[in-house]
C-alpha cells in the first residue's frame, strides 16, 4: 500500500466499504475527514458553477424509470466490452485488460477487441482462453414497486434528471437562453472489474452542469475572464499545445468559445480546490472514445499514482438529449427565441374551401380544415393528412394556395447543451495526492498535507499546551467560540504538543491555536502555520477575524502578528 493510502486510511479519510464482510471492489466509505474534504470541494464547486454562473441547482431521483434511458440511448449504448475466461469464469473490461497486459490502447469495439485477443493470443491471468467479447451494460437494473413492478435503473449520470425536467426549467428561466442547471449527487455504474481502488467506483459522486445555449451562439459572456489563462492541451490526434485559451480558440484547437470558457473555469476551480497546475492537462477525446451523446469532449486529467486520470469531462452534447426525449415523450422541448426585430417573409399558405370540405369529409371536416391551415403549402395536386392514425387524401379542389406576407417574431429552437461533468471522488483523491508532502522539521521527517485552507476538513485545532484543568478549560472555551463562528475546529489534549502539531499537519489542518502560560497573563494565544511551522501571538479578541481572513486567503500569518518562532 502506498504511503499516502496508508495515511488516508489510518487517519480517517477513506475506508474500504463493507470491510467486516470482506469488502467489495468499487465502493468506498468516506471517513470523517474524507467526507469533510469532499463536502468542502462540493461547496467550492457550487460557488463556481451555480452561484457565479447563470445557473440554478436542482435535485432529482437516483432511481429512474426505464423510459428515460431508452430515450437517452443508455439502455443500448452505455456499454463496455467484456471478456470472460472460459476456464475460471473471471470477467474483465477488455480495453483495460489489453492496456494492462499488452500496453495497447484498444478501440472500445467488439471487432477491435476480438482482433487483438486473437492476434496476440491474449489469455486470462489463469492461463485460460477468453470467450467471444460481449457488450456489458453498465447500468444497475432495479424494479420499482411490488409484483412485476416497473423496470428501473439507478441513474448512471445526474444529467438526465435535468433534461427530462427541461420544460419546467425553461419556464423558470422565462425561456431566455443561455442558462445552466446543476445537480450534485450520487450516480451508479456497474463497472466490470474495478481494479483501480478509489478511482473506479460503482457508486460515485458527480457534480454536473448542463448549460443550455442557442445552437448558433456557442459563446459565453464571461470568456474574457479566462481568455489569457495558459492551458496545457492535448488534441484528439495526440498533438500537445501550451496556449492561452484565446489562442486555442483562434487557432481552432478548441472549436468554440464556450468549450474554452468551461475549460478555463474548470481549471481555475481545480487549482482552487488544490490540484497542482503542473499535474493538470486537458485532453480531447479521440473519435472512437466519445460517449454516444457527445459531438466533442475535453477531459481535465490529473496526474496521480494511477497515471493520468479523467477528473472532469466537458462535452458538447448538442441537441442529442432534448431531441431524443422530445421524440420519445412526445413533448415539445424547444424554446421560442424572439428575434430582435420582426422579420417579414412571403410564404404560400393553404386556404381550405370550407363549403366543399364539409359535405365531402363530414365528421372529419373540422380536423381537415385545422390541419390544412397549419401545414406548409407545396405546389402539389393533393396533400395527405394523418388524422388519428388514418391517412386522408385531400385533393387540390378542396383548397387554394395564396402567397401571403407575414411577420415572423421569432423561431423555435432546440437548445444545445454544454456539459462540464465533475467526478468529485476522483477530484478529492487527486487533491489529496497533490497535497501530500514530506519535509524535515526539527531534524525529523514530517508528513504534511498541504490542503488549501478553505477545503481543509479541520481548519483549526485548539490545543492546551499542558494537560491541566485551566489550560484545558480555556482551550475548550475557545473551541466552542470558533465553532460558533463557523470555523471547522477540533480540540485535542492528548500527547505532547509536538506530537499533536504533527498529527494536525498530517491531516492538513492549516492552523493550530495554542493556549499557553501567557494566555492567562495577557489573554493571547499562539497561531501556528502548518506549512512553515512559524508562530505568532494574537489577542483573543482578534482571533476570529484573523482566522477567517487567513482561511479564505493565502495571506501569511506574519500579517497578523509578530513571528516569534520560526
Ligand atoms: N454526464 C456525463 C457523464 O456522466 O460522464
Amino acid at each position: 500500500m502506498s504511503e499516502i493510502m496508508e495515511t488516508l486510511i489510518r487517519r480517517g479519510f477513506l475506508w474500504q466499504s463493507f470491510e467486516i464482510y470482506g469488502g467489495m471492489a468499487g465502493f468506498i466509505d468516506y471517513g470523517p475527514l474524507g467526507n469533510g474534504l469532499r463536502r468542502r470541494i462540493e461547496d467550492l464547486w457550487r460557488e463556481f458553477f451555480v452561484v457565479n454562473e447563470r445557473a440554478v441547482e436542482i435535485d432529482t431521483p437516483t432511481v429512474c424509470v426505464e423510459d428515460i434511458f431508452i430515450a437517452s440511448g443508455h439502455a443500448t449504448s452505455f456499454t463496455d466490452v467484456a471478456i470472460e475466461c472460459k476456464k475460471c469464469g473471471r470477467v474483465f473490461r477488455a480495453d483495460h485488460y489489453i492496456k494492462e497486459k499488452l500496453g495497447i490502447e484498444a478501440d472500445e469495439t467488439i471487432e477491435s477487441v476480438k482482433e487483438i485477443v486473437e492476434s496476440f493470443d491474449l489469455k486470462c491471468e489463469c492461463g485460460g482462453e477468453f470467450d467471444e467479447p460481449k457488450p456489458f451494460n453498465l447500468m444497475f437494473e432495479t424494479k420499482i414497486g411490488p409484483g412485476k413492478g416497473k423496470k428501473g435503473y439507478l441513474r448512471p449520470e445526474t444529467a438526465q434528471g435535468i433534461f427530462i425536467a427541461f420544460k419546467r426549467l425553461a419556464d423558470y428561466f422565462r425561456d431566455r437562453l443561455p442558462f445552466g442547471v446543476a445537480q450534485i449527487g450520487r450516480a451508479y455504474r456497474n463497472e466490470i472489474s474495478p481494479r483501480q481502488g478509489v478511482i473506479r467506483l460503482r457508486e460515485f459522486n458527480q457534480a454536473e452542469l448542463e448549460f443550455f445555449v442557442h445552437p448558433k451562439e456557442k459563446t459565453h459572456p464571461g470568456f474574457d475572464t479566462y481568455a489569457n489563462d495558459r492551458v496545457r492541451l492535448v488534441d484528439k490526434n495526440g498533438n500537445e499545445y501550451d496556449l492561452t485559451l484565446k489562442e486555442a480558440v483562434e487557432k481552432g484547437v478548441i472549436i468554440n468559445q464556450i468549450l474554452a470558457y468551461f475549460i478555463g473555469k474548470t481549471r481555475r476551480f481545480l487549482l482552487k480546490a488544490g490540484i497542482d497546475d503542473a499535474r493538470l492537462r486537458f485532453r480531447q477525446h479521440r473519435d472512437d472514445e466519445r460517449a454516444h451523446y457527445a459531438s466533442d469532449c475535453w477531459d481535465a486529467e490529473a496526474f496521480t499514482s494511477y497515471g493520468w486520470i479523467e477528473v472532469v469531462g466537458i462535452a458538447d452534447r448538442g441537441d442529442y438529449d432534448l431531441s431524443s426525449h422530445s421524440r420519445f415523450s412526445g413533448e415539445d422541448l424547444s424554446i421560442f427565441v424572439p428575434f430582435s426585430e420582426p422579420v417579414k417573409v412571403r410564404r404560400k399558405k393553404i386556404i381550405p374551401k370550407m363549403n366543399k370540405i364539409g359535405p365531402a369529409f363530414r365528421q372529419k371536416a373540422k380536423k381537415v380544415v385545422e390541419m390544412l391551415s397549419s401545414i406548409e403549402a407545396k405546389d402539389a395536386d393533393y396533400v395527405e393528412l394523418d388524422i388519428d392514425g388514418e391517412k386522408v387524401r385531400v385533393d387540390r379542389e378542396f383548397f387554394d394556395i395564396q402567397e401571403v406576407e407575414e411577420e415572423i417574431h421569432g423561431e423555435k429552437v432546440v437548445p444545445h447543451v454544454i456539459e462540464p461533468s465533475f467526478g468529485l471522488d476522483r477530484i478529492t483523491f487527486a487533491v489529496l495526492e497533490h497535497s501530500f508532502d514530506k519535509d524535515i522539521v526539527d531534524g525529523e521527517e514530517r508528513r504534511v498535507l498541504r490542503l488549501k485552507r478553505w477545503v481543509a476538513p479541520v481548519q483549526v485545532a485548539v490545543l492546551p499546551l499542558l494537560s491541566k484543568g485551566d489550560f484545558e478549560a480555556k482551550a475548550k472555551e475557545i473551541t466552542v467560540m470558533l465553532k460558533a463562528a463557523g470555523i471547522f475546529t477540533e480540540y485535542d489534549d492528548s500527547g505532547s504538543i509536538g506530537r499533536r502539531y504533527r498529527r494536525f499537519d498530517e491531516i492538513g489542518t492549516p492552523f493550530c491555536v495554542t493556549v499557553d502560560h501567557q494566555t492567562f497573563e495577557d489573554n493571547t494565544v499562539t497561531i501556528r502555520d502548518r506549512d512553515t511551522t512559524r508562530q505568532i501571538r494574537i489577542g483573543l479578541d482578534e482571533l476570529i477575524p484573523a482566522l477567517k481572513e487567513l482561511l479564505s486567503t493565502e495571506k501569511d500569518i506574519s500579517e497578523f502578528g509578530v513571528i516569534f518562532k520560526e
